[in-house]
């Protein structure tokens, strides 16, 4: 698949999971407070300093950020998948933010001028992307000189139990072909060596590259099932094209797959992400 197909293709899938990521807002910011607010500690947002987030689906780790730039400041709030960029903001009418703009914006692409913001949030978003070095290098772009970039992605299958296990359950049950090495997935970027190298390609010289765990937590099997295939991009789609039966059969092999990490009260599946603050 060329990059543009691809492009489309994985905007359709998240333009797709926009309700399920909407549903489960909450949940899903709880789970990973640690990892936003790591972003934005780090990244000291100032008042008054204009910030993009990249990637940012619902918008949380960017709202953290506008509350500390002020009415002054500028939080540019960006998805390339519309339904999410119209999920943000809502949920900003909701809490009251009044200093952001929201954009439909691929990250590879991105129709911003050069040198015209302070900071740059993406969690969770290059590893999705089709030239995840063309993304940062658009970054690097439009940051201004000193500017800063906190980013989040997750870090090797073997830390990502929530990610790695029911993959690895799909490709050795048949249901899908296993990922070339390097394609963009969910932990694509969890190679510290590969992700650093990206960063200083794009021209970024300073880096500070943290781990930070976060477990999702569910209430049984179903409830993880029900979050997987109403959140989790490329995999739920998968899920959801197989025919019924073999949906079912989908279904029964992940689930004996993450039965190690069932407990009398709740399934645990442990993940950690690569968090990086870099200028
Ligand atoms: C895993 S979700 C993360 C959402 C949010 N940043 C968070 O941490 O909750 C990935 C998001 O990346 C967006 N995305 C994927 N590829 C993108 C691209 N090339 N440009 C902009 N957004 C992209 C998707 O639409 C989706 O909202």
């Amino acid at each position: 698949m060329n990059k543009e197909a691809f492009r489309r293709a994985s905007r359709n899938v998240w333009e797709k999971m926009a309700g399920g990521w909407d549903a489960n807002r909450d949940y899903i910011w709880e789970t990973s407070k640690p990892v936003g607010e790591w972003l934005v500690a780090k990244l000291e947002p100032q008042k008054g300093e204009t910030l993009l987030e990249l990637a940012a689906g619902m918008g949380d780790t960017g709202f953290v950020a506008a509350d500390l730039i002020g009415a002054q400041g500028r939080l540019i709030s960006s998805d390339f998948a519309p339904a999410m960029v119209d999920g943000a903001r809502r949920r900003a009418d909701e809490l009251g933010i009044t200093n952001a703009d929201f954009r439909v914006m691929n990250a590879e692409n991105m129709d911003l001028d050069s040198e015209s913001v302070d900071g740059v949030i993406c969690r969770w978003g290059y590893m999705l992307m089709g030239d995840p070095g063309a993304a940062l290098k658009e970054t690097r772009r439009v940051l201004k000189p000193g500017g800063r970039l906190g980013l989040s992605v997750f870090a090797t299958p073997e830390q990502n139990p929530w990610a790695a296990v029911p993959v690895r359950a799909l490709v050795e049950g048949g249901f899908m072909e296993a990922p070339a090495p390097g394609s963009p997935g969910i932990l694509a970027l969890g190679d510290r060596e590969r992700l650093e190298s990206l960063l200083t390609e794009a021209g970024f010289t300073e880096l500070l590259v943290d781990e930070v765990p976060l477990t999702f937590r569910h209430r049984d099997f179903e409830g993880y099932w029900q979050f997987l295939t109403e959140v989790a991009g490329a995999i739920a789609a998968l899920i959801e094209s197989l025919p019924s039966g073999e949906q079912s059969a989908a279904k029964k092999t992940i689930a004996t797959a993450v039965s190690p990490f069932q407990t009398e009260n709740e399934i645990a599946l442990p993940g950690v992400t690569l968090n990086v603050l870099a200028r």
